[in-house]
């Protein structure tokens, strides 16, 4: 039976299917991963941009960059991967999607399970008074909170910041109760979605990876190291 089969039967056979979803189910949208050859922090350190206190020391620069890359992504579509999984999210009794990324590609291919851990491009929160906005205008260099006029920051989670409490209960509780899990893109470095997969393994999940450049090692039972968006269309 070949691997693509064997998948198959798994997820006709599981009650319950967990995704975590990385940088590199966007990449077939041309939206750059942060790690790979053409990697986000490549050009940029992450220390200068991702971290509460690059935003203490430099707002204007940290927006400058959001600014950026939230008009690269209005610009893209969801991809064949991010409407794979829309499909079996619809054909599962109990379907959990854990996406690392703020892109809101998931969302717009009409995934609705779902648990954004790193926040998203689109949502600010301001520093002041915590009020949440969503806004995909472009903004100006340094958002004021309509309510209190203190500064807005992207509601993303950066790095030397802790996720969402609720966020890691829900993703722990979606790993343990996983049949099979998907691994898809991402190069499983950054915590806490690193360990997910194996929290699912242990829990007895059938682990399956999707990516180019595999990084789960002996956690996965089945291992495709292709595209996310060719292989996925293929599996549903
Ligand atoms: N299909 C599937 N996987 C792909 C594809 C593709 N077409 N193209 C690249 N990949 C894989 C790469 O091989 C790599 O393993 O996607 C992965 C992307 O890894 P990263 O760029 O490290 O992205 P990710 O794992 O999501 O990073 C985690 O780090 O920078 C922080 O908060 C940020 O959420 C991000 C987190």
């Amino acid at each position: 039976m070949d691997q693509i089969t064997a998948v198959c039967k798994r997820l006709a056979a599981a009650k319950s299917l967990t995704v975590l979803s990385g940088a590199g189910i966007s990449a077939e949208s041309g939206i750059p991963t942060f790690r790979g050859e053409e990697g986000l922090w490549n050009k940029h350190r992450a220390e200068d941009l991702a971290t509460p206190e690059a935003f203490r020391r430099d707002p204007e620069l940290v927006w400058a960059w959001y600014q950026w890359r939230r008009t690269l992504i209005a610009q893209k579509q969801p991809n064949a991967a991010h409407d794979a999984l829309v499909s079996l999210e619809r054909r599962l009794a109990a379907f959990t999607l854990i996406t690392q990324n703020v892109d809101g590609l998931h969302e717009r291919a009409g995934s609705r399970s779902m648990i954004e851990l790193h926040g998203n491009i689109w949502r600010m929160r301001c520093t002041g008074c915590g009020l949440k906005t969503e806004s995909e205008a472009a903004l100006p260099a340094l958002p004021s909170c309509a309510s209190c006029h203190g500064l807005l920051r992207p509601d993303i989670v950066w790095f030397g910041e802790a996720v969402d409490p609720d966020h890691l209960i829900r993703s722990l509780n979606a790993c343990r109760d996983a049949d099979v899990m998907l691994v898809i893109g991402t190069s499983g470095v950054v915590q806490p979605a690193a360990s997910f997969a194996s929290v699912a393994k242990e829990a007895g999940a059938f682990i399956v990876e999707i990516n180019p450049v595999p990084s789960l090692s002996n956690l996965a039972d089945r291992v495709f190291a292709e595209k996310a968006a060719v292989l996925l269309p293929k599996i549903v």
